[in-house]
C-alpha cells in the first residue's frame, strides 16, 4: 500500500469537521420488502415510500443483528474524518471535506459477468431488497488502527442470490465508480483506476458479508463510501470496497487493487492474521481509534465463524 508507515494517530489528533447536513427521514424499505413478500409482487412492481437517501438521512426501522458486536463504538466523528478513500486523497484527513459535493444520486450498479440476470439496477432499488440491519463490526485496517462501527446493510448473499449466479461464478469482483471530475485522487496515478476488489464466491455469500449503505443509524456519508460500499468484518479494511457501480461474477480471480500495486504486500485473501506480518510491520497488534494503548489483533478479526471458509489452505502463502 502506498502508506509511508502504519499510522496510529489518536484520536485527539483527529480534527473534527462539520459535515453534518439536513437530517431529513428516511424511509426504509423493510415495509416494502415485506409488502412484496405478502402480494406476491416483484420489488418494482410495489408502491415505493419517498425517500430521502442522502447523506446523514435518517434510517428507521433497523433489526439488531446478531453477529454484532457489544464492545464500545468509535465516536462517529471519527470514522467519518479519518478515512482511506484514494480517489479522494491519500491523507486520512482530506476526503470528508473533498467528498463533501459528490454525486450518490442518481446511481446505477451493473450486475454481470456469469450470472442469469445481468441488469442495472438503481441503487435505491437495491436497498430495498432486503430490511435493513444495524451490525456493529470490528473493521481492522492493514495499517495497523481499527475501529468498531455499528454499519447498516444486509447480507450480499441477498443481492447476490437475486442475480442468479452460474455454476461456473467462482469470484466476485466490485469495482469503484471512476469520476475523475467528483474524485480528484484519481487524477493521480496512485493506484490503477478504478479501484478493484474481490471475493471467493463462497467468502462473497457468507452472511457475515454486508452490502452496506449507512452507519450510526444514517445514510452513509460520502467519505465511508456512499451509496453502497462492502464491509467484510474478518479481513483487512481495503477489501472493503466503496461507491460500488459494478459487481461481476468471474470464474477467475480477479486482481485487486492493492495486489496490482503491491503484490508482495498485499494479496487476495487478506484474512487479518496476526501470524503472517505485512513485509513493513508487524501485524499482531493494533490500535483503536481514540485509545493509547494497542491491543492484540485476532485471527479472522475475531470472526472465529470464518475459519471453516479456509481449512486446509496455507494462511501464509495465500495471505
Ligand atoms: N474503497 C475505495 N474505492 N477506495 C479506497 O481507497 N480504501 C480501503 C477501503 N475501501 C478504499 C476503499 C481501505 S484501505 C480502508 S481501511 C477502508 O476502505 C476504510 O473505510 P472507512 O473510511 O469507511 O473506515
Amino acid at each position: 500500500m502506498l502508506i509511508k508507515r502504519p499510522s496510529d494517530n489518536p484520536s485527539s489528533d483527529i480534527t473534527p469537521k462539520d459535515i453534518y447536513l439536513n437530517r431529513r427521514q428516511f424511509i426504509a424499505g423493510a415495509a416494502v420488502a415485506g409488502a412484496a413478500a405478502v402480494t406476491g409482487l416483484g420489488l418494482r412492481e410495489v408502491a415505493e415510500p419517498s425517500l430521502v437517501a442522502e447523506a446523514n438521512a435518517k434510517i428507521d426501522g433497523l433489526q439488531k443483528s446478531p453477529f454484532s458486536s457489544t464492545e464500545k463504538q468509535t465516536p462517529y466523528k471519527d470514522v467519518s474524518n479519518y478515512n482511506n478513500f484514494y480517489e479522494f486523497s491519500t491523507d486520512k484527513y482530506e476526503p470528508a471535506g473533498l467528498a463533501k459535493n459528490f454525486k450518490p444520486r442518481p446511481w446505477t450498479v451493473t450486475i454481470d459477468g456469469l450470472v442469469k440476470k445481468k441488469q442495472e439496477l438503481d441503487v435505491d432499488a437495491i436497498l430495498k431488497m432486503a430490511a435493513p440491519e444495524e451490525r456493529i463490526y470490528r473493521h481492522r485496517c492493514v495499517e495497523g488502527w481499527s475501529i468498531v462501527v455499528p454499519w447498516i446493510g444486509f447480507s450480499l448473499s441477498e443481492l447476490i442470490k437475486r442475480a442468479e449466479p452460474l455454476g461456473k461464478a467462482k469470484f466476485v469482483e466490485f469495482t469503484t465508480l471512476y469520476d475523475p471530475k467528483q474524485m480528484p485522487g484519481q487524477r493521480v496515478p496512485v493506484l490503477k483506476w478504478p479501484y478493484v476488489e474481490g471475493l471467493r464466491m463462497d467468502e462473497a455469500m457468507h452472511p457475515l458479508a454486508l452490502l452496506c449503505f449507512g452507519m450510526y443509524g444514517e445514510i452513509l456519508p460520502n467519505q465511508n463510501g456512499a451509496p453502497l460500499r462492502i464491509t467484510i468484518p474478518w479481513k483487512y479494511g481495503f477489501k472493503s470496497a466503496k461507491a460500488i457501480v459494478r459487481i461481476r461474477f468471474t470464474e477467475g480471480q480477479p486482481m485487486n487493487s492493492w495486489q496490482l500495486s503491491a503484490s508482495n504486500e498485499y494479496g487476495f485473501y487478506s484474512n487479518v492474521n496476526p501470524n503472517v506480518d505485512h513485509p513493513r510491520w508487524s501485524q499482531a497488534k493494533e490500535r483503536r481509534l481514540g485509545e493509547f494503548l494497542k491491543r492484540p489483533t485476532l485471527m479472522f478479526n475475531g470472526y472465529d465463524q470464518v475459519a471453516g471458509l479456509y481449512s486446509g489452505m496455507d494462511l501464509k502463502k495465500n495471505f
